[in-house]
């Protein structure tokens, strides 16, 4: 795939082959990922844990948003580009969700947009949908609604909060979203909700039978320390590697020894 679409996602599950996303907030950031050929860069609203440093997901606002996606845009050549519509830019009604929905793809350039939730925000994802603007979905573990649920431990363990999951992956399908993220449940019903929807379904915490994968840069690459839930595999520790070498500027400096002669005109 030359450049990622909505369309080769499709191709992609039903040709078995899985599916990488990752997130990025930033240009420099944006073009390693997408050089290193991931097929998804989600501008994710974790932006305001790993970028703004907040608790939740809830504080970034939709002009910050927009902010980190316009970064992202102006670097990509091949991954489709989708990002989160904020906490309280879209709950309101349909017309506020369009509205917001549009903003992002007009004033980013991006080529898609997630939203958290089923059956509660239906009338809002049909609307958006309806403008021509691709949704991809966002159940399980929905860190916009931490305080719904308290903690952010696995979601749908138990057979009513499993079903209703199935029903609102379902309707996600009927509705016309391309894609679905499933965060945090048992790899099982994940596995189940992936077969019984034609549209990829991408898990983080989802266990290996879905059609994707999605994590967030930062743990990947060991920036972020403090946090080490299961499925989280570590692929380098920068928080260290970068630390170490901060750490030897900082010596340097002190002990003149930069810049030396060639360093300088
Ligand atoms: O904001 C985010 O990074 C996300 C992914 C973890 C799916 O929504
Ligand atoms: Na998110």
């Amino acid at each position: 795939y030359k450049r990622v679409t909505v369309k080769s996602l499709i191709d992609m599950k039903n040709h078995g082959e899985r599916i990488s996303m990752l997130t990025a907030y930033d240009y420099s950031m944006a073009k390693i990922v997408d050089s290193a050929g991931v097929d998804v860069i989600l501008v994710g609203d974790s932006a305001s844990n790993v970028m703004a440093g907040h608790e939740t997901t809830l504080p970034i606002t939709l002009d910050q948003m927009i902010y980190h996606a316009t970064s992202v845009v102006r670097a990509i050549d091949r991954a489709l580009i989708v990002v989160d519509i904020p906490f309280g830019s879209y709950q309101a009604d349909p017309k506020e969700a369009l509205r917001s929905a549009i903003r992002i793809m007009k004033e980013s350039g991006a080529h898609a947009i997630k939203v958290e939730g089923g059956a509660e925000i239906k009338d809002s994802i049909k609307r958006i949908l309806k403008a021509g603007i691709p949704v991809m979905g966002h159940l399980g573990l929905t860190p916009q609604s931490i305080y719904k649920f308290g903690t952010y431990t696995v979601r749908a363990k138990e057979a009513e909060e499993a079903e209703r999951l199935k029903e609102d992956a379902k309707l996600l399908e009927r509705l016309g979203c391309f894609a679905i993220v499933l965060e945090k449940i048992p790899a099982a019903l994940a596995k189940e909700v992936a077969e019984s929807v034609s549209i990829p379904v991408i898990g983080i915490g989802a266990g290996g039978g879905v059609d994707g994968q999605v994590l967030v840069i930062h743990d990947l690459l060991g920036i972020t320390h403090q946090f080490n839930p299961r499925f989280l595999r570590r692929y380098m520790n920068l928080y260290e590697e970068m630390g170490k070498a901060i750490g030897q500027y900082v010596s340097d400096v002190k002990e003149r020894d930069f810049p030396n002669e060639q360093e300088q005109y």
